[in-house]
């Protein structure tokens, strides 16, 4: 699940590690974004959107959300007993990875996410020297939701949001949203060669693999399906994922 198109970059992601498996994805079109909401109002969105999927007889859940989850995975673990993986801002490998180079890391997030105590937390955790820095994005959740692939507007917003910082200094910039995952791309062509771009989608997939694999989770018998459902039931919402996923699909990427 995810508040809306963002969470397809780690749908796409699970069909190429997992393609006969059997998918449902919902997005919350009622709700899209999170990002500016309050806690309390996501929270209620996202455990009214999980019971949804939970009444299509799902056997494990991808919180697909960066936002959701720093807001209720642990209620939603509290409450099912189905295996959940939840996403997190891929933090701590780029504070690793950047060690040696003694260069900062700038994570992009929505507000929401980089507001939760779940965030300070994990920075507090693994930033012992005070290399982080955080920046939400939250127009390029509106250009995701609205399929926005101008390559000259999305740079043009890059350049822009990134004017006051010195690139020099930086190593690692984190893509701490599912939506922002799109842009990957286009975010390589403004930022220097020498900083690289993580996000946590490849990861969070070999999590749900790993789960999948231990539990036994079968796969359907006509695998590698997807349903696609929306809390509005928009019809062209949903054949606006199925457009979305299938640009996803044509053009794989590596995440870390
Ligand atoms: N895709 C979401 C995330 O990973 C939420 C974006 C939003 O709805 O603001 O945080």
């Amino acid at each position: 699940m995810d508040s809306g198109l963002g969470g397809l970059t780690v749908l796409a992601e699970a069909l190429r590690r997992m393609p006969t498996e059997n998918y449902v994805y919902m997005a919350d079109t009622l709700h899209v974004p999170y990002g500016p909401k309050s806690a309390e109002e996501v929270r209620h969105c996202v455990l009214e959107v999980v019971d949804t999927m939970v009444q299509t007889g799902i056997d494990a859940l991808v919180v697909a959300c960066n936002t959701a989850t720093s807001i209720a995975v642990d209620e939603l673990r509290a409450r099912y007993s189905f295996p959940i993986v939840g996403m997190e801002p891929a933090v701590k490998p780029a504070v690793e990875m950047n060690r040696a180079t003694g260069k900062r890391v700038l994570v992009f997030a929505t507000q929401l996410t980089l507001q939760q105590p779940k965030y300070y937390a994990l920075v507090s955790r693994v930033d012992e020297v005070g290399i982080v820095d955080s920046l939400p994005l939250p127009e390029l959740v509106e250009y995701g939701e609205a399929l926005q692939f101008d390559r000259d507007v999305i740079r043009a917003y890059f350049r822009a949001k990134l004017a006051n910082y010195d690139l020099d200094r930086y190593g690692i910039v984190v893509l701490g949203c599912t939506h922002y995952v799109y842009y990957a791309e286009l975010l390589r062509e403004v930022l220097p060669p020498h900083i690289g771009i993580v996000d946590g989608n490849a990861g969070t997939v070999r999590r749900l693999a790993a789960l999948v694999h231990r539990l036994g989770i079968p796969p359907g018998c006509e695998g590698g399906q997807v349903r696609f459902l929306c809390s509005g039931g928009e019809p062209d919402y949903l054949e606006k994922m199925g457009r979305a996923l299938a640009r996803l699909r044509e053009t794989p990427r590596t995440g870390f």
